[in-house]
């Protein structure tokens, strides 16, 4: 039987986890004192700064949101005494490699289970074209990476796969090279690594689907308020578009046009989602989104359209399963490479919650509207994205999902939980 509460209310999520770790490291790396607000205190995120702290960063708490930062310069860091732990965060891992490649000592980063089996060759094959001397196991396709940094070239560089990691690794590297760094982008990906290097006063311009950086001496330091986050906004967008009666505000949303891709499709989808009080805060736009809920119908979403709400597809997955009609969602292969296996996890928890749907190697296929079996009990394979979603899909249908491992949750967005139950208030 189902037992649907009224969504209703003003959330507001946590920081953005991109932009949090961004902001940390490349404080690291300014002169002087940075003070980052609105910082996403999170597993991820903590990776992040244990990592900058261990090179020999500064970093102080001035509560669990804001960070007083001193950096080191760009040539400052020094040598850390013990491998560094990237824990659950790819981010990390790619992006700190960008940092590493460049510097005069040696690096070894590890990180957890889920972590050691995604691909690191995407950033070890152009690093190492750059100069650095980078191995890893499995022919150095595998964490731990083991870094020993030099001198590097600049280089113009196609990436094969969209990938705002590996983009913003090598201009992070591309600021030690001793000339320009020109990295190609098959679809645009998200940009707040430019945004924020040029706020920091570096050379960066945009042409088309190329981005390049210039050598870099010193960089400012850096104030930021960093914007919530839209990743995390998506399990509240998704909750409250597909429930009508639904009236939802979620307040304060980083709305970068490159990470908006969730709201277009639940658009097409027929939602009613407004942006309110449009604004900009720390270089990026920032927006306060109302959601009307409302019956939405399946869509198609091409491969054109990934890059932009690669991380909410597990929660577009739950808006297909609550849509009528068919959603097909293709080239999003890279979700077989992310926490976890994205496309087979959430394929695997619909079907057992009673969903039609069909997994192809770069998507999957939903047929709506589900009656989901009551007291079925789904994997989150360790990743919080998917235990969210599965969440979220039981908040949305009132019937109770047991999710193993829900304490991945925690790597990007502590408090989710009691923010849902809040809502559903
Ligand atoms: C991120 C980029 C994306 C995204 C990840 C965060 C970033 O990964 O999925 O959660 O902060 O740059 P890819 O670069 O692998 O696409």
């Amino acid at each position: 039987m189902r037992k649907r509460r009224k969504i209703a209310g003003t959330v507001r999520v946590p920081g953005d986890k991109s932009i949090s770790h961004r902001a940390v490291m490349l404080s690291a790396l300014a002169e002087g004192e940075s003070r980052i607000r609105g910082f996403l205190h999170a597993g991820d995120t903590l990776s992040t700064v244990a990592m900058v702290r261990a090179l020999g960063a500064e970093v102080r708490e001035i509560s669990p949101t804001e960070l007083c930062i001193t950096g080191c310069g760009l040539r400052g860091l020094s040598e850390p005494e013990d491998v560094l732990d990237a824990g659950n965060s790819g981010t990390t891992m790619r992006i700190g490699a960008g940092i590493l490649a460049a510097q005069p000592f040696l690096t070894v980063v590890t990180g957890d289970r889920y972590l050691r089996r995604r691909p690191m060759k995407r950033i070890v094959e152009p690093l190492s074209r750059m100069g650095a001397s980078i191995t890893g196991r499995r022919g150095n396709t595998l964490p731990p990476l083991c870094i020993r940094g030099g001198k590097l070239s600049g280089m113009r560089y196609e990436m094969p796969v969209a990938s705002a990691q590996v983009k913003s690794a090598l201009l992070l590297a591309g600021l030690y090279a001793a000339g320009p760094t020109t990295v190609v982008e098959p679809l645009p990906s998200r940009d707040h690594t430019e945004r924020m290097l040029s706020s920091m006063g570096a050379k960066i311009a945009r042409r088309g689907n190329e981005v390049t950086v210039q050598p870099a001496s010193q960089l400012l330091p850096l104030s930021i308020d960093v914007p919530a986050d839209m990743s995390s906004a998506a399990f509240f967008l998704v909750l409250s578009a597909c429930v009508p009666g639904a009236e939802l505000r979620l307040a304060g949303i980083g709305v970068n046009p490159l990470r908006t891709g969730l709201i277009t499709v639940l658009r097409k989808m027929g939602a009613e989602i407004q942006m309110e009080s449009l604004r900009e805060e720390g270089g990026e736009p920032v927006a306060d989104i109302v959601v009307h809920g409302a019956e939405l119908t399946g869509t198609e979403v091409s491969p054109g359209e990934i890059p932009a709400l690669i991380d909410e597809v597990p929660a577009l997955c739950v808006a297909a399963a609550l849509a009528r009609g068919r959603t097909v969602i293709r080239g999003a292969g890279e979700l077989r490479v992310k926490e976890s296996d994205r496309i087979g996890a959430m394929a695997a928890a619909l079907s057992l919650l009673g969903v039609s749907c069909e997994e192809a190697p770069d998507g999957i296929r939903i047929d709506g509207p589900a009656e989901i079996a009551p007291g079925v009990r789904c994997d989150s394979h360790g990743d919080h994205r998917i235990a969210m979603s599965l969440e979220v899909f039981s908040a949305a249908t009132g019937v109770p999902i047991e999710v193993t491992d829900t304490a991945c949750i925690d790597t990007s967005f502590p408090g989710f939980r009691e923010l849902l139950e809040e809502v559903l208030a």
